[in-house]
């Protein structure tokens, strides 16, 4: 204290004392908000309480805090930057995909940087692992209260035939996404993102809430739009199978 008093008296009488005043006065009033914060003071401050962090305690109103500090900008229902998180999390609630698994959900876009996308890559030391689980807990909630479903009593996962899958995929995908799913030009490979999945511990029912939000949300402009009867949920599921199986490190 002392010694912000001594810095104060000598910018009292320096040519643009208000400026630097104000700035002592901040210091001395940051110093004197953290002095009462007890037991806790030596800890980092943007560290969250150890009991967060454990997996299996999801806390979704730290998840929209973080939400809305790094992605709300781009990711809400105006649509005009990137697509509304919170209505295409209702997809993945629908393909019976576990809350839990949300955060290794959205590691699959937040770690990996593509050339072609906007989107900015963010470091465990900024948005944590513990951050995302919590990110993805509030978005599978809010995603699953916009789709009339529960997200603690998610739809159990439909089971896919790969066999009927291939039919499917031939029939409806493969002209944009390639026979081997691997893509071409300005469409995305699909093969991969299975593996992608696969490598981040995902169950099959991720993939399966990728196709029917990518088929039926209207989310990606120059996706055709399918309801559900011109390809059923079950369709959708029997693609999903046959590219778990068809990951190129599969081969
Ligand atoms: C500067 C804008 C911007 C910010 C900030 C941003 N995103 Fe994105 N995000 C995008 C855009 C644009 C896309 C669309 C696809 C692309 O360009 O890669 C996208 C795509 C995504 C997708 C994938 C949807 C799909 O295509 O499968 C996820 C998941 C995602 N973002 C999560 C997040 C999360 C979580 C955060 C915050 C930690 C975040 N984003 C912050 C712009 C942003
Ligand atoms: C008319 C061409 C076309 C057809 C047919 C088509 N797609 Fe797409 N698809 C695209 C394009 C282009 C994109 C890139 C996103 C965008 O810009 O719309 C895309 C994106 C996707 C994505 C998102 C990939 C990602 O990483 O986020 C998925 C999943 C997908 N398609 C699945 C399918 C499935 C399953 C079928 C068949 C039922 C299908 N698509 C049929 C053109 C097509």
């Amino acid at each position: 204290m002392t010694k912000l008093h001594r810095r104060r008296q000598r910018m009292d009488n320096a040519p643009r004392a208000p400026l630097a005043l104000a700035a002592a006065v901040a210091a001395l009033m940051l110093a004197q908000f953290l002095a009462p914060a007890g037991p806790a003071n030596g800890q980092e401050q943007d560290a969250l309480p150890a009991a967060q962090q454990t997996p299996g305690s999801l806390d979704a109103e730290q998840g929209r805090e973080t939400f809305l500090k790094y992605c709300s900008a781009c990711h809400n229902e105006l649509r005009k930057v990137g697509p509304y998180l919170a209505g295409g999390a209702g997809y993945f609630v629908q393909a019976g995909l576990p809350a839990r698994d949300f955060g290794s959900l959205l590691a699959r876009k937040v770690r990996n940087k593509d050339a072609t996308s906007v989107m900015p890559r963010f470091n465990p030391d900024e948005v944590s692992s513990a951050d995302l689980d919590n990110i993805g807990y509030f978005l599978a909630q809010t995603g699953a209260g916009l789709a009339g479903l529960d997200h603690r009593n998610p739809p159990a996962p439909l089971i896919g035939s790969a066999e009927a899958g291939a039919g499917s995929y031939a029939r409806h995908c493969q002209i944009c996404h390639s026979p081997d799913a691997m893509g071409k030009e300005s469409v995305p490979p699909l093969a991969p993102e299975a593996a992608l999945m696969q490598e981040l511990g995902l169950p099959a029912s991720a993939l399966h809430g990728l196709l029917l939000w990518a088929c039926r949300s209207g989310d990606l402009e120059q996706m055709p739009v399918y309801s559900s009867g011109d390809l059923s949920d079950q369709e959708l599921a029997d693609i999903a199978a046959w590219l778990w199986e068809t990951t190129p490190e599969a081969e």
